[in-house]
């Protein structure tokens, strides 16, 4: 078992069975545990932690698209027909989604509930459950309600990967990629060196999450150093926001990748990368997932930039990087610029 201290949270890397988990029961008298429609195949792999009549289980529908106020109202009113008082726990067992919207719905209830997750997709395991973010989507705005809250404990039981299916596992890689992007070259020479079929997950959750606490444990409101777990993002939100807008299908870590491919693009243009770290980049990128061509205009991808929870003034927020593992905040990009990344993105993504 690996385990990894942040500010308010522990998290558990390894077996559930070997974890605290097992604990929880003798804490709480009510355990909430929220799913969503695929999810649910893992509750009774939970369930046998608890007493029976202890577990109350709230499922909502799966995918980014019910990520809103509205499945949030679903849950707060069967809390309240339940009678839920605040010294209960949530369970959170699911990817980004129900992670993100169950500490977001459990932290508003009665001021705070307390929560725990059990991440089940790669993106979730090395990413959404950890560093407090959590929240909803609002008017087509990616994770514009939300609050900073940790869980009380984080569970990483890398057998949840067993049922997940191939276009979602490939989805978190985007993520692990910009860890190592960001701040851990022998990290990247991993993931460049070793295809994605043949990675150690216990590694790759455990280092990812090493990464992305440090930062977290330095700056938990992101107020600078955070600022650096947003590469790829300012792109990649834009293009996620416009893709949910339009009910394109694209995956979270999907448009992290297109984001990547345009910052690193743009950090390159800027002098900050040379031309073989940019191509090694585009090259893992595009090894690992199957990626659409951009057809927004500009114009739309600039108008949903704008609205960036990052930006100050009318300028766009961009975290660059200034070498393989080296990230650099609060850097500004011209219209041309990114303009000129998203075609040249879409130039490599044809040769593909
Ligand atoms: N809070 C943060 O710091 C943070 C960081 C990164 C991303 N996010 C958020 O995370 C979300 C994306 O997360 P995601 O990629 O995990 O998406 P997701 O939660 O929608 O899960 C993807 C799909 O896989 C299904 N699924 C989940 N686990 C499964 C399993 N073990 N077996 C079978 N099916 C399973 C889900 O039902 C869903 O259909 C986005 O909303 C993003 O904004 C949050």
């Amino acid at each position: 078992m690996t385990i990894i201290k942040s500010n308010n949270a522990t998290i558990e890397i390894g077996a559930l069975e070997k974890s605290s988990f097992t604990n929880l029961k003798y804490d709480y008298e009510n355990i909430i545990v929220l799913v969503d429609s695929n999810t649910k195949i893992l509750l009774p792999w939970v369930r046998t932690y608890f007493e029976i009549e202890q577990v109350k289980v709230i499922e909502i529908k799966a995918g980014e698209e019910y990520k809103n106020i509205e499945t949030c109202i679903v849950i707060w009113e069967k809390l309240s027909e339940w009678n839920i008082p605040r010294n209960s726990l949530f369970v959170n067992l699911g990817g980004g989604v129900v992670t993100d919207i169950g500490g977001f719905s459990a932290s508003c209830f009665k001021r705070g509930v307390d929560f725990v997750n059990v991440p089940t997709t790669l993106l979730s395991l090395v990413d959404a459950s950890v560093g407090g973010k959590t929240g909803i989507n609002f008017n087509h705005l990616k994770n514009n309600i939300g609050l900073f809250k940790e869980a009380k404990k984080v569970f990483c039981d890398v057998s949840v990967l067993k049922t997940l299916h191939k276009r979602e596992l490939v989805g978190g890689i985007g993520e692990v990629l910009k860890h190592a992007l960001i701040k851990d070259e022998s990290y990247w020479n991993y993931c460049q060196n070793t295809d994605y079929t043949e990675w150690n997950w216990q590694y790759i959750i455990a280092t990812s999450i090493g990464i992305k606490n440090k930062i977290v444990l330095e700056d938990p409101l992101e107020k600078g150093e955070r600022k650096k777990l947003n590469f790829g993002h300012t792109v990649g939100h834009a293009i996620e926001s416009l893709s949910l807008e339009n009910k394109v299908s694209l995956l979270h870590g999907e448009a992290v990748a297109i984001g990547l491919v345009c910052e690193s693009y743009i950090s390159f243009k800027k002098d900050l990368l040379t031309k073989e770290e940019l191509i090694a980049i585009q090259n893992v990128i595009f090894r690992v997932f199957k990626l659409p061509k951009i057809t927004f205009s500009i114009d739309l991808i600039l108008k949903w930039m704008k609205f960036d929870k990052k930006n100050t003034g009318n300028e766009i927020n961009f975290t660059l990087i200034n070498a393989v593992g080296s990230a650099i905040i609060n850097q500004t990009a011209s219209k041309l610029e990114i303009e000129n990344s998203i075609h040249y993105y879409n130039q490599i993504q044809a040769e593909k």
